[in-house]
């Protein structure tokens, strides 16, 4: 079965910024679902369109549509050797069918407080980022996205990250959950570590 690492946290979290990091360190490849559903919002099709009925309003799409990309994607070659699941599972019904396909073998929490994420979000320019649309994206993720970290908790894969300070502080966090020494990787590079390090 694949493995693969799944980054949580509420939008605007970093877990994108985080993701372009921890890739570049595991070489793996990250599969956004955020970054798939925006791209395809830039097509003209029926698909795009009713999909941005529910990326506008700050919902969530529905989980078929959601896990089909989720899988189509993961059948690709660079998925080999696993990859970092960024916005995907988003509730339980994805989590559970994410468990049929794969083996997660870490979840990185990305923790920030609501009052962090409007600061962070009001600054950025994304056709999502309008204060009523977070607010409707902080909501979904409370009611069914953070049940996520009981359910993972439970499965003793749950790490849990401070998500407030610099970028490259909560890198080194992240790095330590995953048990990688930035200063030697190789040291840490058990056979327990199923991830191709960079330098290794
Ligand atoms: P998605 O694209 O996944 O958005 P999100 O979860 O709302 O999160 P963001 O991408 O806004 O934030 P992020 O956590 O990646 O943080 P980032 O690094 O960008 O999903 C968008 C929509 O698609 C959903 O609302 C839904 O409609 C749909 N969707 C996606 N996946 C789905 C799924 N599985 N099921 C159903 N629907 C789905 O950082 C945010 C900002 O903060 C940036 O400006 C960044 O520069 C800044 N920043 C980052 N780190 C720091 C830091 N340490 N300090 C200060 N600022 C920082
Ligand atoms: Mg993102």
């Amino acid at each position: 079965m694949k493995h693969g690492i799944i980054l949580l946290g509420p939008p605007g979290s970093g877990k994108g910024t985080q993701a372009e990091l921890i890739i570049k360190e595991l070489n793996i490849p990250p599969i956004s679902t955020g970054n798939i559903l925006r791209h395809t919002l830039e097509q003209k099709t029926a698909l795009a369109q009713e999909l941005k009925g529910y990326i506008e309003k700050g919902k969530l799409v529905p989980d078929e549509l959601i896990d089909r990309i989720v899988a189509e994607r993961l059948v690709h070659k660079d998925c080999k050797s696993g990859f970092l699941l960024d916005g995907f599972p988003r509730d339980l019904v994805q989590a559970k069918f994410v468990n049929t396909i794969i083996e997660v073998t870490h979840v990185i929490d990305l923790k920030v407080p609501d009052k962090f994420i409007i600061q962070r979000l009001a600054i950025r320019k994304r056709a999502d980022d309008k204060p009523e649309v977070i607010k409707n994206r902080l909501n979904v993720y409370h009611r069914l996205t953070e049940p996520l970290i009981k359910y993972y908790k439970r499965q003793g894969i749950l790490h849990e990250v401070d998500g407030v300070g610099t970028v490259k502080d909560i890198h080194r966090r992240i790095m330590k959950e995953l048990k990688v020494d930035l200063r030697s990787p190789k040291k840490e590079y058990g056979f327990r570590f199923l991830y191709p390090l960079r330098n290794c």
